[in-house]
């Protein structure tokens, strides 16, 4: 499996500590920017991610700005992407159990780097549920 991490100037930081602690952990990345602290627009980075999973290279996604909203609603736009904007270890393990996530968007200003990770962590390593659950996805591209 093989993750995209992408971020605004807001998330710059937060998403460079993911990164180490990915590649700590052995696992394959994609990092599609930005890459300073420098303002930019959200979107344009969601839509870099989110075209690394529609083109294959990719299977999951941490996006991370100010406070996960953007990216969300940004990721949000496209179909068969399902992102998550969570906030604790709760919701990032019932986003992938209930809605199959495949984005984890994160906010920066919003969380503890800790907790973060941690989220980063859980939500990784939680699979889908499926059953009743995966009819309520397939509705979601229809
Ligand atoms: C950028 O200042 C900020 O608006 C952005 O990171 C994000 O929080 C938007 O949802």
């Amino acid at each position: 499996m093989k993750i995209v991490l992408g971020s605004d100037h807001g998330g710059f930081a937060l998403k460079e500590i993911i990164k180490k602690s990915l590649l700590q952990a052995g696992r394959e990345i994609l990092d599609v920017g930005c890459h300073s602290g420098d303002a930019v627009d959200y979107p344009d980075f969601a839509d870099k991610a989110v075209s690394s999973m529609l083109r294959g290279d990719c299977q999951r996604g941490i996006l991370v700005c100010g406070t996960g909203i953007g990216m969300s609603i940004a990721a949000n736009r496209h179909r068969n992407i399902r992102a998550a904007n969570c906030f604790d270890i709760q919701t990032a393990k019932l986003s992938r159990e209930h809605n199959n996530a495949n984005i984890l968007c994160l906010g920066a200003r919003v969380l503890d780097t800790d907790n973060a990770l941690r989220m980063v962590t859980t939500w990784l390593e939680a699979e889908f549920s499926g059953g009743r659950h995966q009819q309520r996805i397939a509705k979601l591209s229809e």
